[in-house]
């Protein structure tokens, strides 16, 4: 009977599981699932697309978005874009107006950047930043990656589980920046200061379009080109991994470490299998019967 009962509410469950894709597709479609070189247990950075991420990142989002945690100096830690710590330096002082002091009468003054300084962040305060976004507050990018995420539904979540699917975000944020279209026709029309976008949850975000083809400049190749395209979705990729080194800066750390611990877990099982063996082996045989 009790087996009955919940092979009855495991049916329910699932069919409620089933059945929930369809109410969170109201909230837009979901976002494609993008490949990230650092997806997986063995997942690593790609430093070239973290250096063009970092210049996207800085030449167009950060006039917006603060992303304050990060210090120039960890963008030439292990595991990052792997700049030089001369073109850290060389990068920090190229803001003339980082704020510091007091000095000695008393008065807070600017300098040129240092490498431990934080990256500047565009506006003083939030309502500064709103105040110039049309109400709306740019939020800091540093942690987006991680603090933005959507519901994958029955059955891919449990499938994730195996994959290690982890990259919700960096997903939901390329879907975002590439996501700006003309509203359907029977959209209520736009206020002034509103966007309509495909992935937005409502549709309607208070970003402009950020990026266009051809806005950012990529190193070139020994061919005088861009060995990517200088595109909108190359950009939303690049910037999008750069924001999820900026969220996790040891992710690589992390997930190396953890495959460690699983090699080192799969040791120590066959070891204790054996000892166990050896141990046991010496009971006479009758002990164990009785
Ligand atoms: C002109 C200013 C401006 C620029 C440039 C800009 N943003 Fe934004 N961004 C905003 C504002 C304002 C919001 C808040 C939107 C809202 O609340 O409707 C926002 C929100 C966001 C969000 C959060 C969306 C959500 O789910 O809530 C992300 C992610 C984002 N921006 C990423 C970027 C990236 C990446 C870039 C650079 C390619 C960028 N932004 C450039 C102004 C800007």
């Amino acid at each position: 009977m009790s087996l009955r009962l919940s092979l009855v509410g495991l049916a329910a469950g699932l069919a409620f599981a089933a059945a929930s894709p369809v109410l969170a597709a109201e909230a837009g479609p979901k976002p494609p699932a993008q490949s990230w070189s650092f997806s997986g247990p063995f997942g690593k950075f790609d430093q070239a697309q973290l250096q063009r991420g970092f210049k996207v990142a800085k030449e167009v989002c950060a006039s917006c978005h603060a992303m304050s945690l990060i210090r120039f100096r960890n963008l030439s830690q292990p595991g990052g874009p792997g700049f030089t710590p001369s073109q850290v330096a060389a990068l920090a002082a190229t803001y003339t107006n980082i704020k510091d002091g007091p000095n000695e009468s008393g008065e807070m003054f600017e300098r040129p950047g240092r490498p431990a300084d934080a990256f500047p962040a565009p506006f003083p305060n939030e309502q500064a930043a709103r105040a110039a976004n049309g109400g709306a507050y740019p939020p800091p990018i540093d942690m987006l990656a991680k603090a933005r995420t959507y519901t994958r539904g029955f059955p891919t979540f449990i499938f994730d589980i195996f994959t290690q699917y982890q990259e919700n975000g960096p997903d939901y944020i390329v879907a975002l920046l590439t996501g700006y279209k003309d509203p359907p026709k029977d959209f209520p029309p736009l206020l002034p200061g509103q966007n309509y976008n495909t992935y937005m949850p409502g549709h309607l975000i208070a970003m402009p379009k950020p990026l266009n083809d051809g806005q950012v400049e990529y190193p070139k190749g020994p061919d005088g080109k861009s060995p990517v395209p200088e595109t909108v979705e190359q950009y939303a990729k690049d910037v999008t991994a750069f924001m999820m080194w900026m969220a996790e800066p040891h992710l690589e750390a992390r997930k190396r470490l953890g495959f460690q611990v699983m090699l080192f877990l799969a040791l120590f099982a066959g070891l204790l299998y054996f000892t166990k063996k050896k141990i046991w082996s010496r009971l006479p045989e009758h002990a164990s019967t009785h």
